[in-house]
This record gives structure tokens, sequence and C-alpha cells, in this order.
């Protein structure tokens, strides 16, 4: 690739699966298998109750993997029962997932809230990553990481999955890079499988994938990381 290798961001979105033993069972399989390369950040979301113990396990193992959330709260510390606030999560993430369609879906979040979800993420030096359901999705101020995840391509892994076409994501990716700057970082997500995480990290305008049900295997996913080494 021109200009030297494009940096690929590899995202784990473990949703509402994985107890605290079983998240720590698939880190001890993936963790020391993963290659510590410059340009490609491997990270894994599982849920709150098990950031710490899936924190604590990669730092012991000293393994290239990255502790994300996915989500946090609009709101800083306070009064907001069920909340988990930047400042709580901050020793703990990176990175967090906002705006996620299924959020949206199910728990009526809006575009406005996923944009004080983004000032509390940065606020404390927590990466947002932003999925974005359609080119019509805003991206808030000061974010430069986003995932294109068309509902239709979401959890249809699988014999009949349904994953946008790379060629589909990479023109989504240039209409965004092109309405908010060449430094935003666009990734797919939907369906991604080990079959076809290569075809999307090819595409040049892609810089990653978001996975969901194809992550929770970590022979699986140790594939599609695989499939980012060039
Ligand atoms: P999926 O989920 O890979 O299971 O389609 C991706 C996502 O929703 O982030």
């Amino acid at each position: 690739m021109a200009g030297g290798e494009k940096n690929l961001w590899i995202i784990a979105n473990w949703k509402s699966n994985k107890t605290i033993s079983e998240a720590l069972e698939w880190v001890s399989q993936v963790g020391p298998r993963l290659e510590r390369k410059d340009n490609i950040k491997v990270i894994v979301c599982p849920e709150v109750v098990a950031l710490e113990e899936v924190k604590k396990a990669v730092m012991t193992g000293g393994f290239p993997l990255i502790v994300g959330a996915q989500d946090l709260s609009p709101f800083d510390q306070g009064a907001y029962t069920g909340e988990e606030a930047a400042p709580t999560l901050k020793g703990i993430v990176q990175l967090s997932i906002l705006g996620h369609s299924e959020r949206k879906q199910n728990f009526g979040e809006t575009d406005q809230m996923v944009s004080l979800k983004v000032k509390e993420a940065k606020d404390n030096g927590i990466v947002p990553l932003v999925c974005v359901q359609n080119e019509q999705t805003p991206v808030p101020d000061g974010c430069k990481l986003i995932a294109y995840e068309p509902p239709f391509s979401i959890s249809t892994s699988g014999p009949d999955a349904q994953a946008d076409t790379p060629e589909d994501a990479e023109k989504v990716a240039r209409v965004f890079k092109e309405k908010y700057g060449e430094d935003l970082e666009v990734l797919y997500g939907g369906s991604v499988t080990a079959q076809n995480a290569k075809t999307f990290l090819s595409q040049e305008n892609i810089s990653g994938v978001l996975v969901g049900g194809a992550s929770l295997d970590p022979e699986e996913f140790l594939k599609i990381v695989e499939s980012s080494y060039v």
C-alpha cells in the first residue's frame, strides 16, 4: 500500500454474552496467540461486569490486546442509576463503542445522546467509536473513528449471512471521509466472519472491522485478526 501499511482496528463486540469465567477463558486462548504489530489494534469489548477481570488478565499476560466498553453514560458521575460513567470506566477501558443500532432500537438511544457520550468519552481520554447506520447518521464533533454497520447486516452470520458488500462499504466510507475529513477512520461491521474479513480489510478506505457473533469463538476471531496481517 502506498505510504506504508495502514492502521487497522479489529474489534470484538461481545454484546450481552460471556460470563466472567468464559471471558477469561477466551482471553487465555486469544491473548498468547496475538502478534504485536505497530499498525494493528486488537480490542475486546466485554460486558461491564467482566471488564476489570479481563483487563487484569490482559495486563498479567502482557498481551497486545486493548480493553474497550460497549457503551457509557451520557452524564458525568452522579445520580444516574444503572449507568456507567466515563470517569469510572477510564482506568479500565481505552475505547468505547457508542450509538450501536441495537441501543437505538432497544433502548431509545438518540443521536443527541450519542453526541453527549462522545463528549464524556473524550473528556475522560476514552476513544469514542461511533456506529453509523447509514450515510445520514451524524458523526459528532471530535469523533475520528466510526463503524459503518447497516442494521440489515447485523447478526446474520452463518449460512444466510447478509454482510454488506465490500464495495458498498468502501463507497460509504468515502462518503463519510468526504463529509468529515480524510483523518476520519471508518470500520465496517455486520456479519464479519473469518471468510469475509479480508475482503473488507483490503478496501482502501476501510480501517478495520467491528465483529459481533464471530468474535465469541476464539479460533474464529484469531482467524479474523490473522487476515489483517499482510
Ligand atoms: P455481528 O455484529 O458481527 O454479529 O453482525 C456486529 C455488531 O453488531 O457490531
